[in-house]
């Protein structure tokens, strides 16, 4: 299957996670943000071990994956990213994102990930340095950082973690996104914007919220401002 190509850098995207949505109506969920312009869902795979929650796997990307042309953003939470990526790829994710903490060579993996034909994103934990990634960001499309410690929706923003955006854009130049995932919302997205952040995960911001659409606009206009 033909992969969907992140959108090129020079936009800002905003990315909404179904952590937060109703997972027995994904279809028209999903439906309901990329009506309203959005071209990158954000899943999140958790694993129970590299953080204490559960999420979905494979299967469930599989499906996800017969119901949009969206990019399938697949930000893996999970201690073994390299046995388990090859799944999420065949089940039709687009984008790859998988935890600097979880991998011993992460340059040979942004390769063998390439390889199976996705784009390919680092993440690090509000705790791990900028540092660890150094090497591994310029060779990614997207570099996430995280600003909550990963495994739960609907936590605050952490300005420390997301000013971290700024080391990385120098590090990484214009031609890289970089994605913040954690606390997003009207009030908290400008500041990301400033520290250097294109592409915006949204999950309680959007899927928690009664209007998706009005969700969306709202994020958009702060971010416009
Ligand atoms: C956190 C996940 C996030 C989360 C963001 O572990 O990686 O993508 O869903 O949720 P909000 O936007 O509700 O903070
Ligand atoms: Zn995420």
């Amino acid at each position: 299957m033909e992969k969907k190509l992140l959108p090129p850098t020079g936009t800002f995207e905003i990315a909404p996670s179904i952590l937060s949505a109703d997972f027995a109506n994904l279809q028209s969920e999903i439906a309901q943000v990329t009506d309203a312009g959005i071209k990158i869902v954000h899943l999140d795979v958790m694993d129970g071990h590299f953080v204490p929650n559960i999420t979905f796997g494979p299967p469930a990307v599989k499906w996800i994956r017969q119901c949009t042309d969206a990019v399938l953003d697949t930000h893996l939470m999970i201690t073994d990213p390299q046995t388990y990526a090859p799944e999420f790829i065949k089940a039709g994710a687009d984008h790859i994102t998988f935890h600097i903490e979880t991998v011993d060579d992460p340059m040979a993996f942004v390769d063998v990930l390439r390889q199976q034909g996705v784009t390919v994103g680092v993440t690090l934990n509000p705790k791990t340095p900028v540092k660890s990634i150094e090497k591994v960001a310029p060779l990614c499309n997207m570099v996430l950082v995280m600003t909550v410690q990963p495994g739960f929706g609907g936590q605050a923003f952490m300005d420390d973690a997301a000013q971290k955006c700024q080391q990385i854009r120098e590090i990484v130049g214009p031609d890289v996104r970089i994605q913040v995932d954690g606390g997003i919302d009207a009030t908290t997205v400008a500041t990301a914007r400033d520290y250097g952040a294109d592409t915006f995960v949204a999950g309680n911001a959007v899927f928690g919220q009664p209007d998706r659409a009005a969700a969306i606009d709202a994020i958009t206009n702060a971010l416009n401002e």
